[in-house]
């Protein structure tokens, strides 16, 4: 059956406190939305419609960062979670098959959850919720139900007594077939508690014609929703604690799980050690048997198999270290290529430059790639030495081989297999050590007489 998914993301987010939409605050390193966009993509979905309301530009514009064929609907006023998929209509004009609602908030849907749902939905069901039982079903939507059918959902505040003690509450998710959805959309009214046009009335309204309904579950934690700094935080510690079990028993070795932080698509391989506090931005890959060892930070970011980074090392976008490579600590690279058993050991900072395989980067190289207005290159040829303290003034090529002495500034590029000086004759004065203590004692003296 086809698929098409709505991602509500119009609502303000009041108690974030925010200038910021509350779906572009981060979870795991990317935008909230950016979640159950995921979750739903597992669906395989034909289209994807994003509703937008508030902050809808930046919304749009971090939607189709992620994927440029992401429709965008806009909703202006924010009249109701059914108003808000009405919005979706124009977008899925022409699709046929089942219409999959996810909230752009409600980051941990996972797609096991939303194959039940499919599954439900084949057996014959015109309508399917995703319900969960409640430890605390507060201010939550009930599902009535009358055996395997869902009669209808209650919001909190239209709930009677009885009503109210039900714990079986509704997530939001819901699947429908997309011409079913938005004729019962049609005859959602907003005579309500909240004047609100509930996409939860749906229901009421497709049992009312004949159509059945009915829930599926799924643990609480998984539709665990955002609306808060404090709720954003936990959720942050339940991802973190999520993908460090991933990483486990992926065959990756965390020596301080707790201390190691990944984000949303980190790429960890098997065998792979990570050290303590170790933070991983957006865009990583570690390749087997590679070691990164404490207080690193990598983003963007291809780390070989076998290579071994830090302590203290900061990997930034377009970092490529080659199997084997070695980069050491307070060491800075950015989109840079590192060749295989390359070693960029202490204290250097490499930024748009290609390192051959097996050269050996000193102490304190610094790639001078930027003069203000423009980044240039540097070229480091295989087996290349560079010295300790060398100024790679770009553009500038090293060639195969070549050595570079210590303390030189290297502004013209330097042939295979040569040696390059570039820094000031050292002068020896016999002798005149002795004299000059002798001098700088004198005036001390007579600094201390004046006063
Ligand atoms: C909704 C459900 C409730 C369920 C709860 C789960 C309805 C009427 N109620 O209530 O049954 O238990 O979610 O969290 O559906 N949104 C829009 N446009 C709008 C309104 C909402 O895009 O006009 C988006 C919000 O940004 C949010 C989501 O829809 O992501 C849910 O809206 P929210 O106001 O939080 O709904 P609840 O009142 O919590
Ligand atoms: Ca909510």
């Amino acid at each position: 059956m086809a698929t098409a998914l709505i991602v509500l993301a119009a609502g303000q987010g009041t108690r974030m406190n925010s200038d910021l939409p509350k779906v572009l605050h981060e979870l795991g390193g990317v935008p909230l939305f950016a979640h159950a966009l995921a979750s739903g993509q597992t669906l395989e979905p034909e289209r994807t419609v994003l509703v937008v309301g508030h902050g809808a530009e930046a919304v749009a514009k971090a939607a189709h960062e992620i994927d440029p064929d992401i429709a965008i609907a806009d909703q202006t006023e924010q009249l109701g979670t059914g108003h808000a998929v009405a919005q979706a209509r124009l977008a899925l004009e022409g699709f046929e098959g089942d219409v999959f609602v996810l909230y752009g908030d409600t980051p941990f849907i996972r797609a096991e959850t939303l194959e039940a749902m499919e599954i439900a939905r084949e057996e014959g069901n015109a309508v399917v919720v995703l319900g969960f039982e409640a430890e605390d079903p507060g201010r939550y939507g009930r599902l009535v139900m009358k055996g395997h059918d869902l009669t209808r959902i209650v919001e909190f505040k239209d709930a009677t007594e009885d009503e109210l003690d039900i714990t079986l509450c509704n997530s939001g998710v819901i699947c429908v077939d997309s011409t079913v959805l938005f004729d019962l959309l049609d005859a959602v009214s907003n005579e309500n508690a909240s004047g609100e046009y509930y996409l939860t009335d749906i229901v009421e309204i497709a049992r009312s014609r004949g159509l059945s309904a009915t829930a599926v579950t799924c643990p609480e934690d998984e539709t665990l929703g955002i609306n808060s700094r404090a709720e954003l935080a936990d959720a942050e510690a339940l991802f973190q604690d999520m993908a460090r079990g991933e990483a486990l028993e992926n065959g990756v070795t965390l020596v301080a799980p707790e201390t190691v932080f990944f984000a949303f698509d980190t790429v960890i391989g098997r065998d792979v050690v990570i050290e303590p506090n170790v933070i991983f931005g957006p865009g990583v890959t570690v390749e087997t048997g590679a070691r990164i060892r404490a207080f690193s930070h990598l983003e963007g970011t291809h780390v070989g198999g076998e290579a071994v980074v830090g302590p203290y090392a900061r990997l930034r976008p377009g970092a490529e270290l080659d199997a084997g490579a070695k980069v050491g600590n307070f060491v800075e690279i950015k989109n840079a290529q590192v060749g295989h058993g390359a070693k960029v050991n202490h204290l250097t900072y490499i930024g748009d430059a290609t390192i051959g395989e097996g050269a050996n980067i000193g102490a304190g190289t610094v790639t001078c790639n930027y003069n203000g207005f423009e980044k240039f290159h540097t070229e480091i040829g295989a087996n290349a030495f560079i010295g300790s303290d060398t100024m790679l003034v770009a553009p500038v090529t090293v060639g195969a081989g070549a050595i570079t002495g210590s303390g030189s500034v290297i502004t013209r590029d330097v042939p295979a297999d040569a040696l390059a000086l570039g820094r000031a004759q050292q002068v020896v004065k016999d002798g005149a050590a002795p004299r000059l203590f002798e001098l700088y004692k004198r005036n001390k003296e007579n600094r201390k007489k004046g006063e």
